[in-house]
């Protein structure tokens, strides 16, 4: 990334007075969204560190990728609104733009969509690893280990430093997610797996390989399912510097292989504070099983003294809708109406939407629905078991995750990533002998 791409350097600066001492450091100015304060000298000048547990008031980088805009609810891949993506592109048109920063033109369309296309394909031995586990093991524990066993067999392109061999890693991981979610799956269900087809585009192939019986019957993809399939791949797609993001460009700060980099992204995500919510969310929703149950469950996520929180709800940059959310709520009647489904839960989780927005505590907040709470409901839909959601996310997120990590790698000022600590433990102390304690 070019050094200073659209950052400016403001001659302002922030006064720090520490103790009688006054320090005076940059601020700098990005295309849009909050000034950041640099403070990269502050230990060198004040022997003191900066403390922010979760990074709420951090930011770890420059990007040119994604923006969101928490007080708006907008959310911008590489400055195109994700309403206007989702309603005019394609996963992996949009897996091109957050690559190289710009849409492709008809020519890099169709080479890029070639060259993902016949990298769809698994190595062979890579099989093997599935039968290592247990038919019952959660699909996200089956996404680490494979996508980390990738390292063992793409020798060719784990040269971080060669763009050529980070090009076809990054081929290789955005093409070849599909084939292990999808083996994931048909591993949980004692189904053969289904190889890819290069016939069909992205979407289209990875629920071929995921609901197919090939010698069985003849499966067809609903063109309706696979562009549902393909606007939720596009909406979670990206989202600035979350916690697997973040967790993905820190592994990668090591020099970390971009396989090993992206399984340790998925581990992140599985977490249900995270992209594990949307597998949450639904559980939750069966657990309240209908309406008039759902008084009780505000008061719940209300109680101070109970764990309990409204899953699919609040955001950490969010405080208005999440424009994802939106739009999946439209994706929801699209689908359960193509499959002539009427799901209850629609109903639960509409009116659970309704009363939570018009509660004081949700109000005061500024707790909205996020991109997890309506997803569980269409992809429940579409067929798929709920322990199967957070791999769709990890799949379409890993194209987000390359992005940026190959920013990370290219950028001049990157470095280990190493945060220090407030120490609040024992002071030195001498060893006591097991027969005086
Ligand atoms: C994703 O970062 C990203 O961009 C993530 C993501 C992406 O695309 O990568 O958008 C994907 O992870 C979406 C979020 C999915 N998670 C959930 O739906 C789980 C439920 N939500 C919460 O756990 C929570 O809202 C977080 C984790 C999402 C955000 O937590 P924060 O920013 O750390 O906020 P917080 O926990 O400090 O909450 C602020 C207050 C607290 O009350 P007080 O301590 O101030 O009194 O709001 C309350 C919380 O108790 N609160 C909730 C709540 N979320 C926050 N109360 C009830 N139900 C909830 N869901």
């Amino acid at each position: 990334m070019e050094d200073n791409y659209k950052k400016t350097v403001t001659n302002d600066t922030a006064t720090l007075s520490v103790r009688g001492k006054s320090y005076e450091l940059p601020i700098y100015g990005g295309s849009t969204g909050p000034e950041v304060i640099d403070i990269s000298t502050l230990y060198r000048d004040t022997n003191m560190f900066t403390y922010d547990p979760g990074f709420t008031s951090t930011a770890s980088c420059e990007s040119t990728i994604t923006y969101i805009d928490g007080d708006k609810g907008e959310l911008l891949y590489r400055g195109y609104p994700i309403e206007q993506l989702a309603d005019k592109s394609d996963f992996l048109e949009v897996a091109y733009l957050l690559l190289y920063g710009e849409l492709p033109n008809k020519k890099q369309n169709k080479k890029f969509k070639n060259d993902i296309t016949y990298h769809t394909m698994v190595h062979e031995q890579i099989v093997r690893f599935f039968g290592g586990f247990r038919r019952d093991a959660h699909p996200m524990a089956i996404m680490c280990g494979v996508v980390g066993a990738m390292s063992a067999f793409y020798h060719d392109s784990t040269d971080i430093t060669d763009p050529a061999q980070r090009r076809i890693a990054s081929n290789r991981l955005i093409a070849k997610i599909p084939t292990i979610a999808a083996m994931a799956y048909k591993y949980s269900v004692g189904q053969p797996f289904v190889y890819p087809r290069n016939d069909l585009n992205y979407s289209e192939n990875f629920l071929y390989m995921t609901f197919g019986v090939p010698t069985c019957e003849n499966y067809k993809v609903s063109p309706t399912l696979a562009n549902a399939m393909d606007k939720i791949f596009i909406l979670h797609a990206d989202h600035e510097q979350n916690a697997s993001t973040s967790t993905v460009r820190l592994a990668g700060s090591s020099g970390a292989n971009p396989f090993a980099c992206i399984a340790a992204g998925i581990a992140s995500l599985w977490g249900p504070a995270h992209g594990g919510a949307n597998e949450a969310c639904l559980n939750m929703l069966n657990e309240i099983g209908t309406v008039d149950k759902i008084p009780k469950y505000i008061d719940k996520a209300k109680d101070k003294n109970d764990p309990f929180r409204l899953m699919g709800f609040g955001h950490r940059v969010y405080k208005n809708f999440d424009p994802r959310a939106k739009v999946l709520q439209q994706v929801a009647h699209e689908v359960l109406e193509e499959l002539g489904v009427d799901d209850p839960l629609l109903e639960v989780a509409k009116e659970l939407e309704r009363i939570a927005l018009e509660d004081p505590y949700f109000i005061e907040k500024k707790l909205y629905p996020n991109v997890d709470f309506y997803s569980g409901i269409i992809l429940k839909a579409m067929g798929f078991p709920t322990s199967m959601f957070t791999v769709l996310f990890a799949l379409a997120r890993t194209v987000g995750w390359v992005s940026q990590w190959g920013e990370m790698i290219t950028d001049p000022k990157q470095k280990i990533g190493r945060p220090r600590q407030l120490f609040i433990g024992e002071s030195e102390r001498e060893y006591v002998e097991l027969d005086k304690r």
